[in-house]
């Protein structure tokens, strides 16, 4: 039997090459070898109340993308958090196990509580155990993440340890998978490519956008001038070019340490490197925008397939926690 594997991710609308090469990419080819479930973790998202009028249009524009990329509805679970609403139920019933110590330790906690100091909610601090219910519930083994998710991962691992060691195993341990090509950095070359940092190219954007945005992209600091030597290694364009020019990608080197070319010639080899890549992504996506029930269709469906796996696995966490005469 195939291993299960679960990933979730908030509702940012139109995503990103940084989502793409970090995480997508990555989903699509899993689907190869595993079970895959994919949610759009639209409960998550309600932590901090920023797009609560855009939500639906995120989920829609991030499903776009999606499918496009070759998720695909007939192999996996695509599905939004909400619509099966047993993982509440989970959450509630994992929080009994979780001692609030361990969730105030996680990082992304800390950090959270910094950035909005107004709305320190209660689900921010339950934030790990959703996420913990959102994977157990349907019992995945392998998590694909990005490494901020790591401490989350570990406290998941640690929520169902505890389940199994007080109610008897239920639950696997699920094991994190990274993907190969884990931080990509934005255009301004500083942070991580984000939605908050505006350094970002949409992954649907028109080629004409790319071109103009990878022009503004820094480069190696230490090359002002087009006659200086280059350093590939420090260079956040250059670093781009091993996915999108994996063919030239050591001929460019050669170029940009010796000051064959410059800085501009560069970033231009990047944007047709981007927007061939991405063409046919881009014909699917306006042929499934053109479709919009595409969407609902595959949420619809793989709601009520992941809802399944839900009932029977919170079925007997109640039996198991009391909360239902055991069946003999
Ligand atoms: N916390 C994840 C993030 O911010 C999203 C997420 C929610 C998730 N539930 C999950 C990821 C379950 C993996 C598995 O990116």
């Amino acid at each position: 039997m195939k291993q299960r594997v679960f990933s979730g991710a908030r509702p940012t609308g139109r995503q990103h090459i940084g989502n793409y090469l970090g995480a997508i990419r990555n989903y699509v080819a899993l689907q190869e070898q595993y079970d895959c479930i994919y949610c759009v973790v639209d409960i998550h998202a309600l932590t901090s109340l920023e797009e609560t009028d855009r939500l639906q249009e995120s989920i829609h524009e991030m499903m776009l993308d999606w499918l496009a990329a070759g998720l695909d509805p007939q192999r996996s679970i695509l599905f939004v958090q909400s619509h099966v609403p047993e993982v509440m139920e989970l959450h509630t019933l994992l929080s009994m196990v979780t001692p609030l110590g361990w969730l105030l330790r996680v990082p992304t906690f800390k950090e959270k509580a910094r950035m909005q100091p107004h709305n320190v909610n209660y689900g921010l601090v339950g934030y790990p155990v959703l996420m913990t219910a959102d994977i157990v519930l349907y019992k995945a083994e392998v998590v694909p993440v990005g490494e901020d998710q790591l401490p989350h991962l570990e406290l998941a691992r640690e929520i169902a340890r505890r389940f199994n060691s007080i109610f008897g195993p239920t639950f696997p341990e699920p094991q994190s998978k990274l993907t190969s090509f884990p931080l990509v950095l934005g255009l301004n070359g500083a942070q991580k490519m984000g939605k908050t940092y505006d350094n970002y190219i949409e992954l649907a954007a028109t080629p004409e956008e790319t071109s103009k945005l990878v022009m503004t992209a820094v480069t190696d600091p230490a090359r002002r001038y087009r006659s200086d030597l280059g350093h590939p290694e420090v260079c956040n364009v250059f670093n781009l070019h091993h996915f999108f020019s994996s063919a030239r990608v050591d001929e460019i080197a050669v170029e940009c340490r010796s000051a064959g070319i410059g800085c501009v010639d560069c970033k231009k080899l990047l944007a047709q490197g981007i927007n061939s890549e991405l063409e046919g992504f881009r014909e699917r996506r306006a042929a499934f925008a053109a479709r919009p029930q595409c969407v609902a269709e595959a949420l619809s469906g793989g709601s009520r397939q992941a809802q399944v796996i839900a009932k029977e696995t919170l079925a007997e966490v109640k039996e198991k926690m009391g909360l239902v005469q055991r069946s003999v």
